[in-house]
């Protein structure tokens, strides 16, 4: 089994990368953001709770997004693996995703860290939403988002350190190229 976190700021390149490594390993895609802006566009109860807390950049609560995480895992059948993207994001939701995986004989295989500089991914960001028009993707929100990711996402780093899973890869570059690192990280596993 191969279950890669694949961590970074917002605009880190988390989604765009997580495409590549499906198609490269064959595993299952869980992206935590995705599954709640489809919630929104299907006007669910969950997405009209979610929505408040996307607009203003902020994490939806812990207890919502395990109970949202554990339901997609356990509905993948004959997985050889998930790239969780957008999860993790604060030590309870580590904890959780751990004692999930454990429960199963499984754990985390790497945590793939995208590093990528402030600027960079304000540039990013204010691109795309201009092209695609991600509701949180103005700057406003952008500054709140990287500010949650720095105070409450970041310290994971040092969770999977602790753990010997934590893998840096430079986040900036063509995206080739960093795929070409992903990729040697893990075949390295
Ligand atoms: P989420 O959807 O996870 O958004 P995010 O973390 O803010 O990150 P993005 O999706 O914006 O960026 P990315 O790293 O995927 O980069 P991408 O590949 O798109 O979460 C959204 C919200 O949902 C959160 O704020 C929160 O409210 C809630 N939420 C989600 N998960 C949660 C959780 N676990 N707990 C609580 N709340 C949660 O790339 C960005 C752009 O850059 C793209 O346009 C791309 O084309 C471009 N790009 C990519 N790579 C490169 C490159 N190498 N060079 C130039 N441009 C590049
Ligand atoms: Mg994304």
């Amino acid at each position: 089994m191969l279950n890669i976190v694949i961590f970074g700021a917002p605009g880190s390149g988390k989604g765009t990368q997580s495409e590549r490594i499906v198609e490269k390993f064959g595993i299952n895609h869980i992206s935590t953001g995705d599954v709640l802006r489809a919630e929104i566009k299907n006007e669910t109860a969950l997405g009209k709770t979610a929505k408040k807390y996307i607009d203003q950049g902020q994490l939806v609560p812990d207890e919502l997004i395990i109970d949202i995480l554990a339901s997609v895992l356990d509905s993948l059948k004959e997985s050889k693996g998930v790239i969780f993207d957008g999860f993790p994001r604060t030590i309870p939701q580590a904890e959780a995703l751990k004692a999930m995986l454990n429960k199963r004989g499984q754990d985390v295989s790497v945590m793939l860290d995208l590093d990528v500089p402030e600027e960079e991914l304000i540039v990013r960001l204010l691109k795309r939403g201009e092209e695609s028009g991600r509701a949180d993707d103005n700057m406003e929100t952008i500054k709140k988002r990287l500010l949650v990711y720095n105070t409450q996402t970041s310290p994971l780093k040092d969770f999977y350190k602790k753990e010997g899973k934590y893998q840096h890869i430079k986040g900036i570059g063509t995206m080739e190229s960093i795929f070409a690192a992903i990729v040697s990280a893990v075949e390295k596993l």
